[in-house]
């Protein structure tokens, strides 16, 4: 599909108010999105697992409106929010031109998030396909009934305009994101993983070590910028392709090891580009350090398939395979939850995407 066919034409004018809710879930990438063109375009392909438990619940009350301007209120957690509106304003201003309606209702913005807000858990993309999700439920609303697939890619497309990750928490498990050449895919939307996927991966656990919950000192938008004219951009971009193409022949095949491989390389890969790019940061913390050579040693010790991946901070997403879900969580209220801010860590796991609430 191309952006002209994400263009409402028409829609029925006549339609006073109404109510839509939607959940929606976080992803954590294996392969990592860093670096955009204009228009939230990725450089480079990118997959993740879609999260279960970690979700933004969002309603949206819609009231026709006088007056051609963008008119919302935005509420977190119950009560009135006026931090996240620019980001909101952003939002509309980019996705108008596919959703035209925008300007002809005030919209209330009801959210709130089933994981703490202050957990350094990034909250744009569940938040972002959330409100995507409402806006396309009222687009239906107003025009009519969508095929599922048309549905959700535009939900897809609209979410990564708000922010680039958050296209891919529309469905599950498996989400690819960015042209590629292994896999169906899309630079403008999410397309779900359409391989066989093997029972190793079934029910994949993602245990999150809250290693520090303080504000990001680098926002994302700020550390895509820094791939613009960084030394080493052309080969990472490269290298997104080959561990995609990896990670796929250890998804269908079920060679974990193959899967561990490629997602701690891209995991400390993402951070070794913060680390070389001007200005240059260091995201991860003494923890972050403390609890990934815990990890290797006790793969080393027990042969566990466990593994960890990281987002754009100092917290660890620890992956591993269901029927080891005991052993490693005793591993990590022994040894990891130490190394963890107030001892705080969220069991997640692979989910299937965002979910329309009724009320
Ligand atoms: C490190 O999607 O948050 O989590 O498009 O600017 O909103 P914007 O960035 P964002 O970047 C996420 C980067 C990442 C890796 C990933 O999720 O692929």
């Amino acid at each position: 599909m191309t952006e002209q066919d994400f263009i409402l034409k028409s829609y029925n004018p006549h339609i006073e108010r109404g109510k839509v809710k939607w959940s929606s879930p976080s992803n954590i990438a294996l392969v990592k999105y860093w670096g955009k063109r204009d228009n939230q375009i990725p450089e480079n392909p990118s997959i993740s697992f879609t999260l279960s438990n970690c979700k933004t619940i969002t309603e949206v009350t819609y009231t026709k409106k006088e007056g051609n301007d963008f008119s919302f209120d935005v509420f977190f957690e119950g009560e009135k929010n006026e931090a996240f509106k620019p980001k909101i304003q952003t939002f509309f201003e980019r996705i108008e031109a596919y959703v035209p309606f925008l300007r002809d209702y005030h919209f209330k913005i009801e959210t709130s998030n089933t994981f703490p807000h202050s957990s350094g858990i990034a909250s744009s993309a569940s938040g972002m396909s959330a409100l995507a999700l409402c806006l396309m439920s009222i687009e239906e609303d107003l025009d009519m009934d969508h095929a599922d697939d048309y549905f959700n890619r535009k939900a897809s497309f609209l979410a990564r305009l708000g922010s680039g990750s958050a296209c891919r928490s529309i469905e599950g498990e498996l989400v690819v994101w960015g042209q590629n050449e292994s896999t169906v895919s899309s630079d403008l939307y999410g397309v779900r993983f359409e391989g066989e996927v093997h029972a190793n991966f079934n029910n994949y656990q993602d245990t999150i070590l809250l290693v520090d919950k303080g504000e990001k000192q680098v926002s994302s938008t700020v550390g895509h910028q820094l791939m613009y004219g960084h030394p080493f951009a052309k080969e990472r971009f490269k290298q997104a392709h080959i561990n995609l193409a990896k990670l796929k022949n250890s998804l269908l095949s079920g060679d974990i090891d193959t899967f561990i491989e490629v997602v701690e390389s891209e995991a400390l890969t993402l951070h070794a580009m913060m680390m070389t790019s001007m200005p240059y940061f260091i995201l991860m913390k003494p923890n972050t350090l403390e609890i990934i050579n815990k990890i290797w040693s006790y793969r080393n010790e027990t042969n566990s398939k466990a593994c960890f991946t990281l987002d754009a901070g100092a917290n660890i997403h620890m992956l591993y395979p269901e029927n080891e879900k005991v052993n490693v969580l005793e591993f990590i209220k022994n040894e990891l939850v130490s190394h963890c801010q107030n001892g705080h860590y969220i069991c997640d796991q692979i989910g299937l995407g965002a979910n329309q609430i009724e009320d």
